[in-house]
C-alpha cells in the first residue's frame, strides 16, 4: 500500500512507526527500494515519536532506530526526514516546531502505525482526555518495559517522557494503516477495532476514520473472530 501510494504520489508526506512490528515493513520498503521499484527521493517522513532527554545521536534514540532500519539504505533526503527532537530543552517550543512542519508539508497522506499491548498509538497513552497536538507524554511503565529491548533490556533505563504526536494529527492524515502482529496483541485489536471508542483504547478512536486500514497477522487477528462469535 506504501509503495503503491509513493509510486502515485512521489512526494507522498509519511507518518512512521518505530517499534518490533514495523520492521518487516521497512524490510520490504528496503527491498522495493533495492530492486530499483521504489524511490523515495522526494518523499517525506515524519515519525510519530522519540524518547526525551537523549542526545541527538543516542543510538537508542528513535532517530537512530529509523537510520537503521530504513535511512541507511534508501534514498531519503535527510531533510525531508523528521522526527521530534528529544533533546529540546524548550519541549513545547520544539512540539510546536513540530507541528508547524507537518502543517507545512501538507499534513500526512499515510500515517503507518503500530499498537501498544495498552492501546496506545505513537505514545497517545490510555487517558481520561488525550492531547490532539504534539505533546510531552509521560510513559507508563507497560511502555517502558516494552520499549526496554532498546535499552538493553532494562525498563528503568528508558527515558520516562517521549513526545509524540498528538491523535488530532493522527486522524487528518488522509489514509492511517494499523500494524499489529502476534498474539499478544490479538485482546488490544479486538478491543480497538471492536469495542467503545475511547480514549482509555487510544487506538479506538480510528474506528471513525474515513480510511483506516488495519494489517494483521492471524495471531492479532484471532480476537477478532471471538468478538465476532461473541456479538453473534
Ligand atoms: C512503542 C512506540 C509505538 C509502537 C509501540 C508498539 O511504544 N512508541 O509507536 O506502536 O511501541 O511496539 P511494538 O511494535 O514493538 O509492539
Amino acid at each position: 500500500m506504501v509503495a503503491r501510494a509513493v509510486r502515485q504520489n512521489p512526494r507522498l508526506v509519511l507518518g512512521l512507526p518505530t517499534g518490533r512490528t514495523p520492521e518487516s515493513f521497512y524490510h520490504a520498503l528496503v527491498r522495493m527500494h533495492r530492486r530499483g521499484r521504489l524511490d523515495f527521493g522526494r518523499v517525506t517522513t515524519f515519525n510519530l515519536d522519540e524518547f526525551t532527554g537523549l542526545a541527538a545521536d543516542d543510538p537508542r534514540s528513535y532517530r537512530a532506530y529509523m537510520h537503521r532500519v530504513l535511512g541507511a539504505f534508501v534514498n531519503l533526503s535527510t531533510s525531508r526526514v523528521h522526527l521530534p527532537d528529544g533533546s529540546a530543552s524548550d519541549w513545547q517550543r520544539e512540539a510546536r516546531r513540530y507541528d508547524n512542519a507537518i502543517v507545512r508539508a501538507g499534513g500526512l497522506d499515510v500515517a503507518v502505525i503500530g499498537i501498544g499491548a495498552n492501546g496506545h498509538i505513537g505514545f497517545n497513552e490510555p487517558a481520561p482526555a488525550l492531547e490532539a497536538a504534539t505533546h510531552l507524554v509521560r510513559l507508563r511503565p507497560e511502555s517502558r518495559r516494552a520499549n526496554a529491548y532498546l535499552f538493553g533490556g532494562r525498563p528503568q533505563q528508558v527515558p520516562t517522557h517521549a513526545l509524540s504526536m498528538g491523535i488530532g494529527t493522527i486522524l487528518r492524515a488522509r489514509t492511517v494503516v494499523l500494524l499489529a502482529t502476534g498474539q499478544a496483541k490479538a485482546a488490544i485489536v479486538a478491543r480497538a477495532l471492536t469495542g467503545p471508542v475511547t480514549t482509555r483504547v487510544p487506538a479506538s478512536l480510528l474506528q471513525v476514520h474515513r480510511s483506516a486500514v488495519a494489517v494483521l497477522d492471524r495471531s492479532a487477528a484471532a480476537g477478532l473472530a471471538a468478538a465476532a462469535t461473541d456479538s453473534a
